[in-house]
């Protein structure tokens, strides 16, 4: 969870400090595939940084880095990683961690919540080889990661990041990379480089005369009042009777990231919902992470489509933002957007020409069903949207090579939600699913299938809030290909979690589980899956399989203690804990 400045006063107001047990330090994870990098190549591994955040909110990591000159031609490494590793202990919020290099985000990142006594540690090792055209420059590496400390918060995270470059060779050859990575930005050096909307944000992006092709990754999450976004609800007076909680008085759970160039919208992205560590009931993140948590997803669109209008030399208004499907389309504050282009260009100087030949991009149609607002005040809310785009170009770069581009996504969503028992029981069952694809003379260059269903039960065990309980079965179905140079690849994962929790002067108690079955192949023929489970802060099953699972671990049957719930805790819909 980042805090906007308005927020500060809430985070003065959360104090639950609590007990602990010694015990050996809690190793956090998320569920993720390694890297598929190459097993017999040289490595080179240097640190980007190392940072202690202590009270940094404004105040972001910033260094500059140079490429590494051991580990063969500067730009023709097979793979780069980065891995970050983290201790904390004490107490803490979920933090979000932006990070920033020449200007174009590359990780969206967030802090497991610690614990106190032997506290916590954390590494997630990321694939970063679609962004080499950046490491191959020296340039500034910029880490946010606005924490605070005061009163009841006293927590630290210090960091440590370092990037490791396999050199190629005959066997290892060099990645393919874009020619050109253009940020979609706010530009600054000295802070991550996400942008916040409302209102949306606009930049002038100019891009080669000779560009050909250009695609675009989409960073986005919903932050301080829309870091519950599924969970918003805008009940109309007449409808309902209850007094709901404030937070209630959200923008409805519909969100559509968008993307516009000269004010067309060129694709949009159905996010998936990240759920961050200290989220509703932080007992059932603990060790394993929500899916999402330490690696954000992100969204590819092709817009190649728009390179005959683009290359004319002069600048673009290129835009972000985020719509709701209220009446008025507003949201609530904040979504933390940025983007990048990667570009490629053709052999020839000569100017690109071409023409959109086709433009359907009709604004996304949706229902929202208000029905049986029983007597008793239940309310059961339906919001479904369906967005088509489909967009055609005809492009002919100076060597004289026609590309015959087509874009399409065909994206479908539904929120139902469930308030009962005078607001106790909120029930979100939500799913965003869709089809995207671009083809390049017929073949397919992005490819994004998706499907993200997830449900949350969140039940309030007694009217003074003090108790709360909540189970999620959270999906991530992805079969991607996101740029030209990445191959394509499925993800298959199931989170199942519970949790409940107890608000004591005494020191919080509670308890969770979680269990995760996960599936990861590509077209390079990688193959990885993890089945495992959490009780009560130990790993009771854990089994790793496929070409890219790690050697096992000599005690990877050992129990991982539990050592107690100093985590903070935010509330979905708005809720607030008592006291506040
Ligand atoms: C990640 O970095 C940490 C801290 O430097 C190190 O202990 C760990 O071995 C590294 N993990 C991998 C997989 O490189
Ligand atoms: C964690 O912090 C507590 C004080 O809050 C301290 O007693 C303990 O030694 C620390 N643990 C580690 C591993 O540094
Ligand atoms: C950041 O930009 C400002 C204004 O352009 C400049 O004065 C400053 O030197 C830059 N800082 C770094 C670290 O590049
Ligand atoms: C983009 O540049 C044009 C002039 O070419 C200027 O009028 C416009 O305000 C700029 N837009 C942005 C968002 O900077
Ligand atoms: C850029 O496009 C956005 C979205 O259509 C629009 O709100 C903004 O006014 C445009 N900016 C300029 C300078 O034309
Ligand atoms: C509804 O709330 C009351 C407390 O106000 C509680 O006693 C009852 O068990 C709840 N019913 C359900 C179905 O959760
Ligand atoms: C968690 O605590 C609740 C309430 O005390 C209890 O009913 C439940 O069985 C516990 N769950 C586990 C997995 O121990
Ligand atoms: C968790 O693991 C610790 C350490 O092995 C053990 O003492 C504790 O009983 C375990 N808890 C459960 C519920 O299995």
């Amino acid at each position: 969870m980042q805090l906007p400045k308005p927020f500060l006063f809430f985070v003065l107001a959360t104090l639950h400090s609590i007990g602990f047990v010694d015990a050996a330090v809690l190793v956090d994870f998320q569920v993720a595939q390694p890297p598929p990098v190459p097993k017999d190549a040289k490595q080179c591994t240097i640190e980007i940084l190392r940072r202690d955040f202590a009270f940094s909110f404004g105040s972001a990591e910033v260094v500059q880095f140079e490429p590494p000159v051991d580990c063969g031609a500067i730009g023709s490494w097979a793979a780069i990683t980065l891995n970050f590793t983290v201790t904390s202990n004490g107490t803490q919020f979920d933090r979000l961690g932006i990070f920033t290099f020449q200007n174009v985000e590359i990780w969206r990142t967030s802090t497991p919540e610690p614990t106190r006594g032997d506290g916590i540690i954390w590494t997630y090792v990321k694939d970063v080889t679609r962004f080499t055209p950046l490491f191959a420059m020296p340039g500034l590496f910029i880490l946010q990661l606005d924490n605070l400390i005061q009163p009841g918060l006293d927590e630290i995270y210090s960091t440590v990041l370092h990037a490791t470059f396999y050199a190629s060779s005959h066997s290892n050859p060099p990645a393919k990379k874009a020619d050109l990575i253009v940020p979609i930005s706010n530009l600054r050096n000295d802070t991550g480089n996400e942008v916040s909307v409302p209102p949306t944000f606009s930049l002038n992006v100019t891009l080669p005369r000779n560009a050909i092709q250009a695609f675009a990754e989409l960073y986005a999450s919903g932050n301080g009042n829309e870091e519950f976004w599924v969970n918003s609800y805008k009940p109309s007076l007449e409808l309902c009777p209850l007094t709901l909680p404030a937070g209630f008085l959200g923008q409805g759970p519909f969100r559509e990231v968008r993307m516009l160039v000269d004010g067309q919208v060129a694709g949009v992205a159905y996010p998936y919902a990240t759920i961050f560590t200290g989220g509703i009931v932080p007992t059932a993140w603990r060790p394993i992470t929500s899916y999402g948590a330490l690696d954000l997803p992100t969204y590819f669109l092709d817009i190649t489509p728009f390179i005959p209008i683009l290359v004319d030399g002069q600048p673009h208004n290129i835009s972000l933002d985020v719509t709701s499907a209220e009446e008025d389309h507003t949201i609530l504050q904040n979504w933390f957007l940025s983007g990048s282009l990667q570009v490629f260009v053709d052999i020839s100087s000569k100017p690109t020409t071409g023409k959109v030949t086709q433009y359907s991009a009709d604004p996304f149609s949706t229902t929202t069903t208000v029905g049986n607002v029983g007597d008793n005040g239940d309310i059961h809310v339906t919001v479904t949207a369906l967005r088509k785009i489909h967009i055609e170009s005809t492009i002919i770069s100076g060597t004289g090579k026609e590309n015959r581009v087509v874009w399409s996504q065909d994206l479908q969503y539904q929120n139902v939600q469930n308030i009962l028992n005078n607001t106790l029981i909120q029930n979100v069952f939500q799913t965003s699913s869709g089809s995207v694809l671009s083809t390049h003379n017929g073949v397919p260059v992005i490819v994004d299938r998706f499907s993200y269903p997830l449900s949350i039960h969140f039940t309030e065990l007694d009217p003074t809030g003090n108790s709360f309980k909540s189970t999620f079965d959270h999906s991530y179905n992805r079969d991607l290909r996101p740029l030209p140079t990445v191959v394509r690849s499925r993800i298959s994962e199931r989170q199942t979690a519970t949790g409940f929790f107890f608000i004591s002067p005494d020191g919080n108690t509670g308890n969770g589980t979680n269990s995760n079955t996960f599936s990861y192949s590509d077209q390079a023929g990688n193959t990885y899956s993890r089945v495992v489970e959490a009780a009560l802060g130990n790993i009771t099953f854990d089994k790793q399989t496929g070409s890219l699972a790690p050697l096992p671990m000599p005690n990877q049957d050992h129990l991982q203690p539990f050592t107690g719930f100093t985590g903070k805790v935010r509330l979905p819909g708005g809720r607030k804990l008592p006291g506040l």
